[in-house]
């Protein structure tokens, strides 16, 4: 498939084979966050954003599996590697730090493998002196790792923020505060606060700012005479550097001195979840770069095809046992990827890229100032559209996949747009088009009124 000349064609959406495959998939799958129908026929020509499902439908893939493949399909430098590299068994190594696998020497492998991870991941978090990684499969085991090695540090409460996102294992789910289907029934860790993640431009509305003794909800809790939460009892404060699930809010540059201010005040750490944020995605390396804030631990996951808690030596529990997971680090050719991801990632021109891009398709927006969108935001390729009623969201959701551009909800009216890094001007141009038209359809323009501000669909 040609970047430079290919287009969405979409005969019906979803065609048969589709139906019949979920349905299929469906008869054992647990539900969980169902959205629609596309199934991608991974044995048909795929590039960049383009690929093709299992009905011949070419469509643009604007959603880069949440995030989780930063270069869409089949990208070269990715996928030159992966050539390299024969098949093993055990290809999964039990216990990073049992053993290790490689072929030539650490500095110069045949083949990248965890070891090589765990140099990337410390390199690219030098700046914040962070030195040392745990590697986990997921983004919810890089948390709850990260909110570990924290509580193992120092006391028994947490901060976390409205609108947070943080994984679904019970440890991560206990910091989450975007649905109330992620946490209910389920048991909680206990001492977690929540504050508003001020997103607020300009002067502050959402009540993160307070008349209190400090002038923020945290720092007036902390306060020494009239706090009601001891500092010498939080071990961590987590958030995003943009919020996903929640709505890919900005944090308001205020809002980040008062963090930085309790973190050095309290020497709090603060644990920066770049699970979405990261790698690129926002046209930093890290959604946290954008900012002041030094974080105290990154996890970051999706892109990196595996999960990683990294933080400096200090932090880790030194005890043995304290952390460990038989199939942490994932598999060999996980590991591989993330190296040739990370490699991708930080070659020449992509980050520019993303910003660029991102520019780009904010102009496209602000100048179309299309009806019923009421915002439109995000760093680089992390990119949101705003609707006014969660309804007329999902109408452009549908819209859009019947005009062959795959795109996510988030927050409760709030779409999202996650192109490949490398996404060309054309290729935003070609999805913007049928965006703006897809917000143009009879379907869209006659949702009613929103009875209720209900779920996200993902
Ligand atoms: C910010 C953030 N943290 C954690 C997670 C959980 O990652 P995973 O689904 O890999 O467990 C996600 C997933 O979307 C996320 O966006």
């Amino acid at each position: 498939m040609d970047r430079e000349t290919a287009e969405p064609s979409v005969r019906s959406m979803p065609g048969e084979k589709a139906e019949q495959w979920v349905n299929y998939h469906h008869e054992h799958a647990a539900p969980s966050t169902y959205v629609y129908e596309f199934v991608w026929d991974i044995t048909e020509d795929a590039a960049g954003p383009f690929c093709t499902d299992v009905d011949g439908n070419v469509l643009m893939d604007f959603t880069s599996h949440v995030a989780a493949a930063p270069f869409g399909y089949n990208n070269p430098k990715i996928m030159d590697r992966l050539e390299e590299f024969d098949l093993v068994d055990p290809s999964k190594i039990a216990g990073q730090d049992f053993y290790a696998s490689g072929g030539g020497s650490p500095e110069d492998p045949e083949t990248p493998t965890s070891t090589q991870l765990l140099d990337r991941l410390t390199d690219l978090t030098e700046h914040y002196d962070l030195d040392t990684v745990f590697l986990s499969n997921t983004g919810a085991e890089a948390v709850e790792n990260a909110i570990k090695i924290c509580y193992a540090n120092r006391g028994h409460r947490a901060f976390t923020f409205d609108g947070a996102f943080h994984g679904r294992t019970l440890g991560a789910l206990s910091l989450n505060r975007s649905k109330t289907a992620h946490r209910k029934g389920y048991p909680e860790i206990g001492g977690v606060v929540s504050a508003p993640y001020c997103s607020c431009e300009g002067e502050c509305t959402c009540g993160w700012k307070t008349n209190g003794p400090a002038g923020n909800v945290v720092a007036d809790k902390l306060h020494p005479k009239r706090g009601v939460v001891d500092p010498e009892e939080v071990a961590y404060l987590i958030m995003e550097p943009q919020q996903g699930e929640g709505g890919y809010r900005v944090p308001n540059e205020d809002f980040i001195a008062d963090i930085v201010d309790i973190q050095q005040t309290y020497d709090i750490p603060v644990i920066s979840d770049e699970i979405q944020a990261g790698l690129g995605r926002t046209g930093e390396l890290w959604g946290v770069d954008h900012t002041d804030l030094d974080p105290d631990v990154i996890t970051s996951a999706k892109g990196l095809r595996v999960g990683a808690t990294v933080a400096n030596e200090e932090l880790f529990p030194s005890e043995t046992g304290r952390l460990s997971s038989t199939w942490g680090a994932g598999d060999i050719v996980a590991a591989a990827q993330g190296v040739a991801t990370i490699d991708a990632i930080t070659s020449d021109g992509v980050l520019d890229n993303v910003t660029a891009r991102g520019r780009q398709a904010k102009d496209v927006l602000h100048d179309a100032d299309p009806d019923f969108v009421e915002d439109v935001r995000g760093r680089g390729l992390m990119l949101a559209v705003e609707f006014d009623t969660k309804e007329r969201r999902e109408a452009v959701v549908h819209a859009c996949l019947e005009r062959g551009l795959l795109v996510l909800g988030c927050g409760h009216k709030t779409l999202r747009l996650l192109p490949p890094l490398d996404v060309t001007e054309r290729e935003i141009d070609l999805a913007l088009d049928i965006f703006l038209d897809a917000i143009d359809d009879p379907e869209v323009r006659h949702v009613g009124a929103s009875k209720v501000d209900g779920e996200s669909a993902v």
